[in-house]
């Protein structure tokens, strides 16, 4: 039986939008669950809004302030979910509750990516919890999993399609051949896409959580300055051709790995081998690939956003906390190494790249005689006839990428390349 059987615990909502507005309904409609599963009565006692006199559908007009004071001055008040987003004020608001020793839900990546280290610091210190389950992978508990269920599975990698927006994007261009911008206006049709994407489509969400992921697989900060990303505006449509010719599906890759004891972490848009597991990950799915050296390979698949599916999350966050109310050896110190980074130009990566180039002789020749200079070794070579213009569809053989970025920096300038050329990262089955 639970150890909170008959209790009541309060909570303190931070937002009422979209995510919150569905944390209070699950709270009300599954009270009877909930209280099985903790053992406590588990209620929302006040919500903090920014215009108390609108109409908030769903709740009592009572529960609605706008001082946050209020709430942090409740002693009744044990658990705080944030779920305003952004740094400011949510920052200031979740320091001080825990400097208070109450506990705290979130999902707000941008916040955990940027002051997670700071935040568990004083969790750790207030003796109290900080989880932010919903903050990576919407529904998926794969932040559960890394901590609790995989903390002796010594992880190795996680790659990780944690963007249902550009994955959706992707999926649709390799569904239909469209080109990019009009795959991003289906998004937007369909409510994947934002108005203004940029946060998703230059890879930064996924950032902030393959940052978050790799603090708790790697035990060590990672901020989200610390990850390197790229977006997924320069694919073209020739570019899902020719990687589904060549048996390659592209995927916007989150891809955290350990090289001895030094972390890399990065977000690219990555050619997967279609009998990768991450490969068949469509639309707006979510999916996280941990490979460890006492588990070999775990995937984790479902959707990764949607009020509903984030609320879910937050409300296990909760039953969790309020299920194991003194801090157990699991809360301590989220990140507690200070690993160094290994640099991205020292990792060795298969490439693709597709030029385009005059239509004549020797131009292959010059090419291949440059990357050969650079100890660049090309495995494979498709030629393309295009009008006056030809394509060569390259697949290199894996080689540091500080030397393939040299290579092509020479190849770019030659007079018969006729376009910026754009490689893509190879993903090679389960061993990328
Ligand atoms: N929606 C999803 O699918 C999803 C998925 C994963 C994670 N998340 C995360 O969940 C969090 C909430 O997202 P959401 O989609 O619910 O956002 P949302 O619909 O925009 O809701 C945020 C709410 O917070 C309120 N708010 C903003 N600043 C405030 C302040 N200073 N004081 C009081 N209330 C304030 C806003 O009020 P106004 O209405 O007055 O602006 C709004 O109602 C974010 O961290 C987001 O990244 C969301």
């Amino acid at each position: 039986m639970p150890a909170n059987v008959g209790q009541e615990i309060k909570i303190g909502l931070l937002g009422y939008g979209t995510v919150g507005s569905n944390v209070f309904r699950l709270l009300e409609e599954q009270s009877e669950e909930i209280l099985q599963s903790s053992g406590a009565a588990i209620s929302v006692s006040r919500i903090l809004v920014r215009d108390a006199a609108a109409a908030h559908s769903g709740a009592p007009p009572e529960l609605f302030t706008t001082d946050f004071g209020e709430i942090l001055d409740d002693d009744e008040i044990s658990i705080i979910v944030e779920l305003i987003g952004g740094i400011d004020p949510a920052y200031e608001y979740i320091s001080a509750a825990l400097e208070k020793g109450k506990a705290v839900v979130t999902a707000n990546k941008q916040l955990i990516s940027q002051q997670g280290s700071y935040l568990f610091e004083l969790s750790r210190r207030r003796q109290t919890q900080i989880k932010f389950e919903a903050s990576v992978a919407g529904a998926i508990p794969v932040i559960r999993v890394i901590r609790e269920s995989m903390a002796a599975a010594g992880i190795e990698s996680i790659h990780g399609i944690v963007n249902g927006t550009t994955n959706f994007i992707l999926t649709e261009m390799t569904r239909t051949g469209a080109e990019y911008e009009k795959a991003l206006d289906r998004a937007r049709e369909l409510g994947y896409a934002e108005a203004d994407p940029t946060e998703d489509v230059e890879g930064l969400d996924a950032a902030a959580k393959m940052a978050i992921l790799a603090s708790i697989a790697f035990h060590s900060t990672v901020g989200l300055d610390d990850v390197d990303c790229e977006g997924i505006g320069e694919i073209g449509s020739l570019d899902i051709e020719y990687a589904r010719e060549l048996g390659y599906t592209i995927k916007l890759l989150g891809v955290a790995r350990l090289y001895g004891d030094r972390v890399n972490v990065r977000v690219y848009p990555a050619l997967l081998e279609s009998g990768h597991p991450l490969s068949t990950v469509g639309g707006a799915q979510n999916a996280v690939f941990i490979q460890g050296s006492a588990i070999d390979e775990i995937m984790l698949s479902g959707p990764g956003a949607g009020g509903m599916e984030t609320a879910s999350a937050v409300v296990s966050d909760i039953v969790s906390i309020v299920s194991r109310r003194t801090p157990g050896f699991l809360e301590y110190p989220l990140a507690y190494k200070q690993l160094d980074f290994f640099p991205a130009e020292e990792v060795e990566t298969t490439f693709y790249l597709r030029l385009e180039v005059e239509d004549e002789p020797g131009v292959l020749a010059a090419i291949a005689n440059i990357f050969g200079e650079h100890r660049v070794s090309i495995e494979s070579v498709l030629q393309k006839g295009r009008g006056r213009h030809a394509e060569l569809v390259m697949i290199f053989h894996p080689v540091k990428e500080k030397s393939f970025y040299n290579a092509l920096a020479r190849v770019a300038e030659l007079p018969v390349v006729k376009a910026t050329p754009h490689p893509l990262r190879v993903e090679s089955n389960g061993h990328g």
